[in-house]
């Protein structure tokens, strides 16, 4: 049978990984998936620098846009927002389905790129961009589409919570935190992106964009980061039995939608004041279903490239049934909602 061509861009601390469990677990996935996948192709900056056991070299290749354009699915874990977009419309536009994490990408130019797949009939898929490894986007597109969500609570950045927590609980220093969460893969190339709320706030844009069916961009989300958080604060948390977490609050109310990005004091009792480390977790709430609440890995390696992968299977059965699934932008015939001021 004609293997499904999947294609990847990226071969970072996300993209080894992607690589890994597509080719380990190819039998299983062709089980899975009804025809077999095969990797076509890995675009790197420098095939001399990759050196995995499971990446056939013949594989890698630095023409980013041939692989972009010459698969079933494209998988993007580049990362940013200027070359990434030009692969992902090209990838589109080539009749690609397209795979990404890109949080920032899609916060950015989410409009634009669900109506190309939308306009092409291609399927973009992007389970990974919040929340890592937690199933949380798909839910909230398929499991909670029959419900109003009113308000969530999220604690989307791994790197910024891994450094609270260990401020908190070893009483350490910021900036030596902030070196080991890199060195554990969680932070981004940039780490300022991280600390300063931007991470949190692209997904405060797109938890917004798929709980409230309607378009809401970066330019939406107010920001505030944790870079003036100082360990006095932390002990005057600490003496009121609060936490300090950096939040992603968005909201559907009577004034409309907001968007924000905060450090927050939480009561110990909070459900997300035991989110430790680099774990993320959303609290959601919706009108008929009530509180509900996702945990698990938001960052690193091979959880985000969990995400990742399951959303090639989903997208490689729609093509082995020879249909698309529910694309997004198919959700996001609302008028935008008034955005309160921040
Ligand atoms: N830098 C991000 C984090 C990676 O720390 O959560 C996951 O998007």
């Amino acid at each position: 049978e004609t293997p499904i061509r999947v294609g990847l861009l990226g071969a970072g601390t996300v993209g080894s990984q992607t690589a890994r469990l597509l080719v380990e677990q190819k039998d299983e996935l062709a089980a899975r998936i009804g025809r077999p996948i095969e990797l076509v192709g890995v675009a790197c900056l420098d095939p001399n620098e990759v050196n995995y056991p499971w990446i056939d070299k013949s594989l890698l290749t630095t023409d980013t846009m041939k692989v972009a354009t010459n698969a079933d699915i494209v998988i993007e874990l580049i990362g940013g927002t200027g070359a990434a977009r030009t692969f992902v419309m090209a990838a589109i536009e080539s009749g690609a389905s397209v795979v990404t994490a890109n949080k920032a990408l899609l916060a950015k130019y989410g409009p634009e790129i669900y109506a190309a797949a939308e306009a092409k009939g291609v399927d973009i898929y992007f389970e990974a961009a919040v929340g890592g490894a937690i199933p949380f986007l798909l839910p909230l597109r398929e499991s909670l589409a029959g419900d109003k969500v009113t308000s969530m609570l999220g604690i989307v950045n791994g790197t910024t919570n891994y450094i609270l927590d260990e401020m908190t609980t070893k009483g350490l220093q910021f900036d030596d935190v902030l070196k080991e969460a890199q060195a554990k893969g969680y932070a981004e190339a940039d780490p300022t992106g991280d600390i300063e709320g931007h991470d949190a706030a692209n997904k405060a844009a797109i938890m917004a964009t798929l709980g409230f069916h309607t378009n809401v961009t970066i330019d939406d989300v107010s920001v505030e980061g944790i870079t003036k958080i100082t360990a006095d604060d932390i002990a005057a948390a600490t003496a009121e039995h609060k936490v300090i977490k950096l939040l992603a609050v968005v909201e559907n109310g009577e004034a409309g939608v907001s968007a924000r990005v905060y450090p927050a004091l939480l009561p110990e009792t909070h459900p997300l004041a035991s989110v430790h480390g680099s774990f993320n977790a959303i609290f959601v709430k919706a009108e008929a279903a009530d509180d509900l609440m996702f945990y698990g890995r938001g960052a690193g390696g091979a959880p985000t490239a969990s995400a990742v992968v399951g959303d090639v299977v989903a997208e490689a059965r729609h093509i082995a049934r020879g249909c698309t699934g529910p694309t997004i932008p198919m959700y996001n015939k609302l008028p935008k909602a008034p955005i309160e001021a921040s």
